[in-house]
């Protein structure tokens, strides 16, 4: 089976997660990028109105064909209680049929709220979710570096 990991991160805590997942599954990274430059203001306005309603942003060519995989790890930060909406411009890249593993990154809040319609976004993609975790990274929003 092959194995992709898959992330965006803003602060660096999700990379640093994503880095370790990459070398304990000795499985290559792909780094998600905005295409626009997103300032922390940006971030939350209007980067958390977004993440709370779900809703895309423009993303830079990806330089992995998803297709190629079969078992693919995303991760993301919380923003509200959402994953990032860089998330949901990964997701609508989906490739049907793919075994998904999510990773969401949050200061300590976790996905409570957004997790049931995060997973159903996924399955909406034809593709299945095969485990979800909650990563507290301990970094609140004013302790993060651009
Ligand atoms: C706009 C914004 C909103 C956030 N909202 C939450 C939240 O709702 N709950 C939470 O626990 N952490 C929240 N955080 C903290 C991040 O989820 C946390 O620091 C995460 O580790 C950041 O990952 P990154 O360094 O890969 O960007 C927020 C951070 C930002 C920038």
């Amino acid at each position: 089976m092959k194995t992709i990991i898959i992330y965006y991160t803003f602060g660096g805590s999700t990379q640093k997660e994503a880095a370790r997942l990459a070398a304990e599954l000795k499985a290559p990274l792909c780094r998600v990028k905005e295409t626009r430059n997103r300032s922390f203001l940006g971030s939350f306005i209007p980067g958390g109105y977004l993440a709370m309603h779900r809703k895309p942003v423009s993303i830079q060519p990806l330089d992995v064909d998803l297709k190629d995989y079969d078992q693919i790890y995303i991760g993301c930060p919380v923003w509200a209680g959402y994953p990032a909406p860089a998330f949901n411009a990964i997701v609508q890249q989906l490739p049907a049929g793919k075994k998904v593993e999510l990773f969401l990154c949050s200061g300590g809040g976790g996905t409570e709220k957004s997790e049931s319609g995060t997973k159903e976004m996924i399955e909406k993609k034809g593709c299945s979710v095969a485990s979800y975790r909650d990563v507290l990274t301990g970094v609140k929003p004013g302790k993060m570096k651009e």
